[in-house]
């Protein structure tokens, strides 16, 4: 499997909850390396540039809002397969859905609050880390 880089992010309802050391135990017991880890917030600009694609949908704004609302952790996670790893990690978008074991299904509450983003593909990811870490 190729070694490929992704782009991760802790959201304010991960970070608020003091989830960070687990989801970063759970990358690093994967086998996966922590490449850059920074702690601080989204601008508006990089929420819109991040989420461009979801722009219109009906919960665009409130997904901005969030995203912006407090402290984030944005990472750069490195390893073989690296974007369908941690997806596989992260579990389902909606909570609800994501298995028990997974970040989502362990800690996730709802939607719109569901703890964590993870690139979906390695085009994603090239262009999330080039908004995240310019
Ligand atoms: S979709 O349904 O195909 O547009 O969903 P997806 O591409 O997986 O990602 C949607 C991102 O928006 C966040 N979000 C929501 N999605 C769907 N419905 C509602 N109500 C909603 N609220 C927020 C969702 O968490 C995805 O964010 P990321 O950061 O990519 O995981």
């Amino acid at each position: 499997m190729a070694v490929q880089k992704t782009y991760i992010m802790i959201k304010p309802d991960g970070v608020k909850n003091k989830h960070i050391g687990e989801i970063v135990n759970r990358f690093e017991r994967a086998g996966l390396a922590v490449e850059r880890m920074e702690l601080g917030m989204v601008t508006p600009e990089q929420a819109a540039a991040n989420y461009a694609e979801h722009e219109g949908k009906p919960f665009y704004n409130g997904l901005i809002e969030y995203i912006t609302s407090g402290p984030v952790v944005k990472m750069i996670i490195s390893g073989d397969g690296a974007v369908a790893k941690c997806r596989s990690l992260m579990g389902a978008t909606n909570p609800a859905d994501a298995a028990p074991g997974t970040i989502r299904g362990d800690f996730g509450l709802v939607m719109d609050e569901n703890v964590i983003h993870g690139s979906d593909s390695p085009e994603s990811a090239e262009r999330e880390m080039g908004i995240f870490f310019a």
